[in-house]
């Protein structure tokens, strides 16, 4: 049914973050907690992820891009490196058809060109597998940077035969690596950190963060919905000014 009147239909559409971002930061430590090895901590990460994928697209996000591993996280130890690359590949074996079904779709992001051929492969295969999805798109940020992203958008463009006089805001944009979904409205931070870690810098410019304590591997249903409930409170402007009825609730 839709809503008689357009400023709450447009209030109650602009409530709910069409993209959402996430870093999902403390699976070490909950591991450290149990006295367990910080992979304990990932492995947990990845199951409590694939019940957030359900209950973001239950309360009507659209685009939910997630920073699996970052172009620095090559940085860690070697054991932890390929610990993380293997539960990728075994998360894809372990999930893909569950999520497939549920009607997500997956994109990975990042620099290919420097993992496996058999995570290539399987990332390949979760793509084509979900593609027609259209529930919620799932991206997997993955030996990702946002400087690597600005860098590699500015060398597709050059490659395309963009001249210098052409290079705008929105040619950019067409070549980065999220061009297929709209800027994330709300960046969500678990572990206590705040700050970016070189996660989507570019398309970020006005984005809403939430920061908490709680740890990723203790991320659900409660803290999704402070988050959104946090989201929903804010006044956007993106550097201009709002009709006052436009306004969020208590604003
Ligand atoms: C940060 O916690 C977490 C990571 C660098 C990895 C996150 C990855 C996953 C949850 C797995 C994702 C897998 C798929 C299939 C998408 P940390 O290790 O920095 O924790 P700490 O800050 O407590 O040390």
């Amino acid at each position: 049914m839709t809503n008689p009147n357009p400023i709450a239909a447009a209030q109650a559409a602009a409530s709910v973050p069409r993209h959402v971002a996430l870093v999902m930061d403390g699976n070490g430590r909950w591991a450290r907690q149990r006295f367990m090895p910080r992979f304990f901590g990932h492995k947990q990460g990845v199951d409590v992820l694939v019940r957030a994928v359900n209950a973001f697209a239950d309360r009507g996000v659209e685009f939910l891009t997630v920073f699996a591993f970052s172009s620095e996280n090559w940085k860690r130890p070697a054991e932890e490196v390929s610990g993380l690359m293997g539960l990728v590949l075994v998360a894809v074996s372990k999930y893909l058809t569950k999520m497939a079904g549920e009607g997500v779709r997956i994109r990975i992001i990042g620099d290919r060109s420097a993992v496996s051929d058999k995570l290539r492969k399987a990332w390949e295969q979760a793509e084509a597998a979900t593609a027609h999805n259209t529930r919620i798109t799932l991206s997997v940020a993955f030996n990702y940077g946002g400087r690597w992203d600005v860098v590699q958008a500015c060398r597709q463009a050059l490659a395309a035969g963009v001249k210098a006089d052409e290079v705008d805001e929105a040619c950019l944009s067409k070549h980065m690596a999220l061009s297929f979904a709209p800027d994330p409205d709300l960046f969500i931070r678990t572990g206590g950190e705040m700050r970016i870690s070189n996660f989507l810098l570019w398309q970020a410019a006005y984005t809403e963060f939430f920061f908490t304590e709680c740890l990723w591997p203790d991320f659900g249903e409660a803290q999704i919905d402070a988050a959104l409930a946090a989201f929903a409170h804010r006044d956007r402007r993106f550097g201009g000014i709002r009709p006052p009825e436009l306004a969020p609730a208590g604003a």
